[in-house]
């Protein structure tokens, strides 16, 4: 009998568990953050994916009206719940405090930023077939903040690279590829110049590449590379990058297929996973209800495809895709007359008559 009562309550527990919502924390930020957060709270409802979101405040507008960078509470949450989407948080130019994007990844140790590229329908870009995973290490390189003045006229700032994160890094684009059945991993360095900072991260990869001989592998020139993707992107195809470079080759790659507002990504780490836009804050178009809302709800996609909720995740990606196909309803960057409240509420009627 007591077995019996312990096989109910384990039974109990299991229920329990599988109906227990999905908490999210969910940082709007500053500038067009709110708006497109917005979209996708509303998105999140009438895709049914039961999510309790956990806001919270942080950035340089919650700085100013309070002296503080974030809420309290905020990085405890992240802690306990792992999983956050994060809109964009500004950062002063040149002064001021440092960014809170930075502050998170080193806190939480995402080590590896996931940044798809591809063409979507309807869109102008100068190429087709586009389709590149950009995967940028994520916690050290100049990133690292360390700079000081070395002399009245002069600035110095240190570029960390180390062994264990650049083996991390890479080993994990190799997999990623193996995973996702990709072919090709490209390593992206300076290490004519940069001899022993870049030189090891490319050490590291030569060594790692070795281990992974059914993928293709080669290196490349952040400065060749440049070139190579504006005339001809579709020869790459995962690109594994230090921290820098990362972060200046995905936004030339956002503009390879129609812009910023289609760029989403994701912070990944051993725990904790924040996904984001690529954007920033967009402070020219922000309370204007211009935003285009779809960068952070493919990071939202990517969110859902990683908590096995596959089906709702390729559910919105069509969606988006068939509407940003169609034409009818483009925001201004797009070309279109659409604001961020009318595009949304077309997604979640469309959504609604899929899911029904
Ligand atoms: P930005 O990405 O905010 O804006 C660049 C241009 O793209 C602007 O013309 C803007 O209107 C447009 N744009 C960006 N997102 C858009 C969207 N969803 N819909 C329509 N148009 C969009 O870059 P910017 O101006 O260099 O940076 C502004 C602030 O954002 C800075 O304080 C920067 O530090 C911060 N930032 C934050 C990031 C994050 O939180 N992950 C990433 C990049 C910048």
């Amino acid at each position: 009998m007591r077995q019996f009562l312990y096989d109910i309550i384990a039974i109990m527990t299991i229920i329990v568990e599988k109906v227990k919502k999905m908490r999210v924390v969910l940082i709007p930020g500053d500038g067009i953050g709110k708006e497109i957060a917005d979209s996708v709270k509303k998105v999140a409802e009438v895709l049914k994916c039961d999510i309790e979101w956990m806001e919270y405040e942080a950035g340089a507008e919650y700085f100013e009206k309070s002296g503080k960078l974030m809420q309290d509470g905020l990085l405890d949450k992240i802690e306990e719940v792992k999983v956050a989407l994060k809109g964009p948080t500004a950062t002063p130019i040149g002064k001021g405090f440092r960014s809170i994007n930075v502050y998170l990844r080193q806190r939480f140790n995402t080590y590896a930023n996931i940044r798809p590229v591809s063409n979507m329908k309807g869109l102008k870009g100068r190429y087709k077939n586009v389709d590149l995973i950009v995967i940028r290490e994520n916690s050290e390189d100049l990133y690292k903040g360390v700079e000081y003045m070395y002399d009245e006229n002069t600035a110095h700032g240190v570029k960390i690279i180390s062994r264990d994160a650049s083996d991390r890094i890479i080993r994990y684009a190799f997999e990623y590829a193996c995973k996702n059945n990709r072919k090709k991993v490209t390593c992206v360095h300076k290490a004519n110049i940069m001899k022993m900072t870049d030189g090891l991260f490319l050490d590291e990869f030569n060594k790692i590449k070795e281990e992974y001989p059914d993928i293709e592998s080669n290196d490349v020139i952040i400065d060749a590379l440049c070139m190579k993707l504006v005339t001809d992107p579709t020869v790459f195809d995962v690109l594994v990058a230090p921290n820098l470079y990362g972060d200046i080759i995905s936004d030339l790659c956002a503009g390879l297929v129609g812009g910023l507002g289609f760029a989403p990504s994701a912070n990944i780490g051993d725990e904790v996973r924040i996904y984001e836009a690529v954007h920033g804050s967009a402070p020219d178009i922000a309370g204007q209800n211009k935003a285009n809302p779809t960068a952070i709800l493919l990071a939202f996609a990517m969110l859902l495809n990683d908590n096995g909720m596959e089906d709702k995740a390729d559910i919105l990606k069509k969606t988006i895709n068939d509407i940003i196909a169609e034409g009818k309803y483009a925001t201004a960057d797009m070309g279109g007359s659409s604001s961020t409240d009318e595009y949304t509420r077309v997604l979640m009627e469309r959504i609604s008559n899929e899911t029904v």
